[in-house]
């Protein structure tokens, strides 16, 4: 299916936040002052950096992370994990005299969640660390960034996959204003709705807007949109193409690190050299059966379960 084969391994670079998620499951997310029981508490390996290096080793990339986490037994363990997923942790910063990344997480039981981070070490990762991990971006053939690390240090990633002829796909989460120096070097953008509406100024939106938010976006950087919407699927906007292409069928247990699976999973297939559509719905299988999963990390399928799964 798609082209893309197991041992193709094309080499692929994730610069991004590692946190360990300390999740909760309550029957609902609590409104503001309301304190409610939640049942079971798990520790579990997150980060959107990291989600997405593990979902992309995991759907076939040959992947080199670029992070910070501190000397405590949080980056201790993390680096551990990285390991044993195959990635190449060379480029891990360990920064002490701070925390690692955590993450505060509700998960309900229609899969919905809420999430508060305290970034640490993450807040640590400096464009001068990029430019001193230059040489890592050679022969790559993607580079994936998010929005869990300073925003200069993005900039510094998209400078140099930009200088060295590198396509740079952006997931604008948590939802941030990107600068227009940012934007014209992003190749593939992948807002969700509520980033979408941030990046294109919007208070309020509906359904309706999707479209003119997607090509607002597109306007600003001539950069390929990618909007995800759930389950409902991916709505793209390209030079050629605009129009919604529908997600998978399936019973969600948790959302969290649904848009992870599919930026980690669509940049391994792209850098496979497959097509843009091919590519989409690669990234939409996994990410589908990541939410019929407990937990960030652990739900990132593998290459042959994102085959041969039977939605
Ligand atoms: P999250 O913040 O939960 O990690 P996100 O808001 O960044 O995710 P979404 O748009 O929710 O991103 O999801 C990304 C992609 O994951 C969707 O485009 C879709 O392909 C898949 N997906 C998400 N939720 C579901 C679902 N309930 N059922 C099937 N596929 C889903
Ligand atoms: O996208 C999900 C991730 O967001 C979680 O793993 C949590 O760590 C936060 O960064």
């Amino acid at each position: 299916m798609h082209g893309y084969t197991k041992k193709m391994k094309p080499k692929i670079i994730v610069i991004g936040s590692s946190n360990t998620d300390m999740v909760v499951k309550v029957p609902h997310i609590p409104a503001p002052g309301e304190t409610i029981m939640g049942t079971d508490f798990l520790t579990i390996p997150g980060g959107k950096g990291a989600n997405q290096a593990v979902a992309a080793a995991r759907a076939g990339a040959d992947v080199t992370f670029i992070a910070c986490v501190s000397d405590d037994s949080f980056g201790k363990q993390a680096l551990e994990n990285y390991r044993k997923d195959g990635i190449d942790a060379s480029c891990i910063k360990v920064q002490p005299g701070t925390h690692s990344g955590i993450a505060l997480i509700n998960v309900a039981e229609d899969g919905e969640n809420s999430i508060s981070v305290a970034p640490g070490a993450n807040s640590w990762l400096f464009p001068e660390d990029i430019y001193g991990f230059e040489g890592a971006f050679d022969g790559a053939k993607v580079v994936l960034a998010q929005l869990e690390i300073p925003m200069e240090t993005v900039e510094a990633a998209a400078e140099v996959a930009h200088a060295k002829g590198i396509p740079f796909i952006l997931n604008p989460a948590p939802g941030a204003a990107i600068p227009e120096s940012l934007l014209s070097k992003v190749t593939i953008i992948t807002p969700n709705e509520t980033e979408a509406a941030i990046i294109t100024s919007r208070k309020n939106f509906s359904e309706k807007d999707i479209p003119q938010m997607a090509g607002e976006i597109f306007e600003n950087g001539g950069t390929t949109v990618l909007l995800t919407l759930g389950s409902k699927g991916v709505y793209l906007k390209t030079f050629d193409f605009e129009g919604l292409i529908p997600g998978y069928k399936v019973k969600a247990v948790d959302t969290t690190a649904a848009g992870d699976v599919f930026n980690g999973a669509l940049s391994a297939a792209l850098a496979s050299g497959i097509e843009l559509n091919d590519a989409v719905d690669f990234a939409q299988r996994a990410a589908a059966i990541s939410v019929t999963r407990m937990g960030a990390q652990p739900s990132a399928p593998h290459f042959d379960e994102i085959q041969q799964y039977n939605f």
